[in-house]
């Protein structure tokens, strides 16, 4: 098992199969144009496949699959397929906006995807349209349904959470996700990337949503299912379901982090925040052998010394203060979230 200077052992891989996204959700790619990657530089399934067997056998036990939109992707189900061949490999998981899942569930399904993670931000029309400037709420919502109804269970929704924007909406969510059996989970507005904006003002705390709810819907204690996890749960104490948060700026959690990540044209990138990736698709196109890919990714993970988020708490709490612009940061669409 390969570790961090900070001993975090390397258990997930999170992998971009596109940047490519048909929304354009304000606190993510709010730009219409930006610079994509080029079809020629995508890492083929093949290759995805490859690098994924290497990270198993190193420790990985947990991939998920991101974009972009993911199911822009062609033929996303045959990767699936590949990964699941792919031995050690327990768990097969995707992160989507749902947009084409009535189309696509059953064949994820039928090709081994473990699970399936949406982002849903709101119930307005008007809402979902200001924040991801389309009009695809109802094709979202049918696509939920339909992951439901190809047996994926649990479904966790996603839900970025921004004041003055969509939260109001935070009872209304719960009420929907708790009515159709599904797991939401709060996130903090965070800083990823430079496109979205960010300011702190614009966070809604892990703590200001959970007293909102508690008022409303009582929880009992919260804990993480594994420690690595982002979220923290927390239960109905009427047990009809539970809500989850992430809280990466007001309770983050760098001391538990076993994610690396994989951008579409294979770079490998080590915190969310990072500015840069080793190239990983140069080493596979240039004839190296697995034990040299493998070589590369130990060593950049045995001196990963990454803790942006503990760090931002930090400078947020000193006298300075923090400034989100103090580096670039590859854009969330390129990375993966
Ligand atoms: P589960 O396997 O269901 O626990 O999925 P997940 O929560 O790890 O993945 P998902 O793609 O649903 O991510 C939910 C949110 O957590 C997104 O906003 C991610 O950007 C954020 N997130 C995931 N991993 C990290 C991380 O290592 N650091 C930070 N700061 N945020 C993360
Ligand atoms: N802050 C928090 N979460 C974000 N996501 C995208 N951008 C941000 C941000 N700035 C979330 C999406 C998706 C997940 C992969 O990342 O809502 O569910
Ligand atoms: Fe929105 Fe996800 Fe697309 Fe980013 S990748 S613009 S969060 S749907
Ligand atoms: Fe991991 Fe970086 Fe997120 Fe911290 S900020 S949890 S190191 S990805």
């Amino acid at each position: 098992m390969l570790s961090d200077i900070y001993r975090r052992e390397l258990r997930d891989l999170r992998i971009s199969v596109t940047d490519r996204c048909n929304f354009r959700c304000t606190y993510c790619m709010p730009f219409d144009e930006y610079v994509w990657i080029d079809r020629e530089e995508l890492l083929s399934f093949e290759e995805i496949t490859r690098l994924t067997r290497l990270f198993v056998e190193l420790g990985v036990s947990k991939v998920r699959l991101t974009g972009g939109e993911p199911l822009l992707r062609s033929e996303l189900q045959t990767l699936i397929k590949q990964l699941g061949e792919v031995p050690g490999l327990s768990d097969i998981c995707l992160t989507t906006n749902a947009s084409r899942l009535v189309e696509k569930a059953d064949s994820l399904r039928a090709a081994g995807l473990s699970r399936i993670n949406i982002s849903l931000d709101t119930l307005d029309e008007e809402k979902f349209k200001r924040m991801t400037k389309r009009e695809d709420l109802p094709k979202v919502l049918n696509g939920i349904f339909a992951a439901k109804a190809s047996g994926f269970k649990p479904i966790k929704i996603n839900m970025v959470v921004e004041r003055g924007v969509n939260d109001d909406e935070i009872i209304p969510m719960v009420d929907f996700c708790r009515e159709h059996e599904l797991s939401l989970r709060f996130i903090e507005y965070m800083d990823v990337g430079n496109a979205n904006g960010w300011a702190s003002n614009k966070i809604v705390s892990k703590k200001e949503i959970l007293e909102r709810i508690h008022d409303v819907y009582p929880t009992q204690d919260g804990d993480r299912e594994r420690v690595s996890d982002p979220a923290i749960q927390y239960a109905f104490s009427d047990n009809r379901g539970d809500i989850g948060f992430i809280a990466s700026v007001t309770e983050p959690f760098c001391t538990n982090c076993t994610r690396a990540r994989l951008t579409a044209d294979g770079k490998l990138v080590t915190c969310l925040f990072s500015n840069d990736g080793l190239d990983l698709k140069t080493f596979l196109r240039n004839g190296a052998t697995d034990d040299a890919i493998t070589d590369v990714i130990t060593s950049v993970w045995n001196k990963r010394s990454d803790r942006y988020s503990d760090e931002r708490l930090e400078a947020l709490n000193s006298s300075e203060g923090y400034n989100p612009r103090r580096q670039t940061k590859i854009e969330m669409i390129t990375l993966g979230g």
